[in-house]
């Protein structure tokens, strides 16, 4: 008898053993670079969807801004099996050394959303057309400006992130023959002041202004440097403001501070991603506008990427994106300017959000 269960045990062990193997094997891996932006739980509930439609087994894994946290990721992923790995990089160079890894194992490599650079270990890159973003941005303050000598006030995302000259590429497109034309004037960076004169500044003198005004895709950064530079500021270069805020975190805790400030009469400010929060900001008139950015539209190209490599099809691009090393075949989306005008077509009529998350509309 005493054997009998020995040998029942031993076999439901096994059959745990090779239940959690099975369980464990994943078809698709997903890494994103954080939970704690609204931004990415955005993505998260987007690919749930897709994940539920397709017969492939799809694992989500949070890297939590750390670069290490990331490499383990991609680890557990290639011991599990994935065929290809879909992912957004907290730092773009750094991932490099994991997704060689991954390349290394022959699994396919998508970088979602921020290209990841100095690498080759790259196959394909899904992304909204980074450059309109920050040009949208741009041109939302020249819709709104007139005269000259006005007040500006630039803003900029991780160094660390590729987007983050894609989108400030954009805005100096549009914004700098308007600070060359006296129409704007820089409050807050001596590099842009410096490079004003330039329309196609290179990488370097990019990463110069974006040093300076970074927020690190950090509210908080955001926040201390937007009191640090009013504090710095005179009452001449208030009045009606106009500030480039990089994403609709930063937007909110720089609109926060630029509200709060007495001789500030007035201001315009920028934001993307359609987070709920500045969805209500917008409504409420705190924050001029967001580049809306459909995760639904992303997701699904990125899934329906993922199959085809693995059912052995080429997927279809429609553009090249340069990762300082290579031209990583891309398949890039449109994006949406939403303002107060437009928010309740944009965003409740398209299904994104529902009219009962906010008030006011
Ligand atoms: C994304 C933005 C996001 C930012 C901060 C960028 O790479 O494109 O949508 O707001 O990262 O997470």
């Amino acid at each position: 008898m005493k054997r009998i269960v020995a040998l029942l045990m031993v076999v439901a062990v096994l059959l745990v053993g090779v239940g959690t193997a099975f369980a464990q094997r994943v078809d698709v891996g997903i890494v994103l670079p954080t939970k704690d932006e609204p931004r990415w739980l955005q993505d998260v509930a987007r690919f749930e969807d897709v994940i539920a439609k397709t017969p492939y087994s799809v694992e989500v894994l949070f890297s939590q801004g750390s670069s290490a946290a990331e490499k383990t990721n991609v680890e557990t992923l290639i011991a599990r099996g994935a065929k290809v790995i879909i992912i957004c990089a907290h730092d773009a160079a750094a991932a490099g050394i994991a997704v060689e890894m991954a390349r290394d194992e022959g699994i396919a490599v998508i970088s979602y959303d921020r290209l990841i650079t100095d690498t080759e270990a790259v196959d394909y890159y899904v992304t909204f057309d980074s450059v309109a973003v920050g040009e949208a941005m741009g041109q939302y303050l020249v819709d709104n400006v007139e005269g000259k000598d006005n007040p500006l006030y630039l803003y900029a995302g991780a160094l660390t992130d590729n987007n983050s000259f894609l989108f400030f590429q954009g805005a100096w497109n549009v914004l700098q023959p308007k600070i060359a034309d006296g129409t704007f004037r820089i409050i807050n960076s001596a590099q842009a002041r410096n490079f004003a004169g330039i329309k196609d500044l290179s990488r370097e003198q990019q990463a110069a202004i974006i040093g300076e005004i970074t927020t690190d895709w950090d509210m908080n950064v955001a926040k201390s440097k937007a009191e640090a530079h009013l504090t710095a500021a005179t009452a001449a270069d208030k009045g009606v403001c106009y500030i480039l805020a990089p994403n609709d975190g930063t937007a909110r805790s720089i609109a926060d501070v630029f509200a709060a400030d007495p001789d500030v009469t007035a201001y315009y400010v920028t934001g993307q991603d359609a987070e709920k929060a500045s969805v209500q900001y917008i409504i409420d008139g705190k924050q001029s506008m967001t580049v809306f950015k459909d995760t639904r539209v992303l997701a699904t190209d990125a899934m329906n990427m993922a199959i085809e490599i693995i059912e052995g099809r080429t997927p279809q691009t429609d553009a090249f994106y340069f990762n300082q090393v290579i031209d990583v075949p891309s398949k890039q989306s449109p994006v949406i300017v939403v303002t107060k005008d437009n928010v309740k077509e944009a965003l409740i009529d398209s299904e994104y959000y529902s009219a009962s998350e906010f008030t006011g509309l």
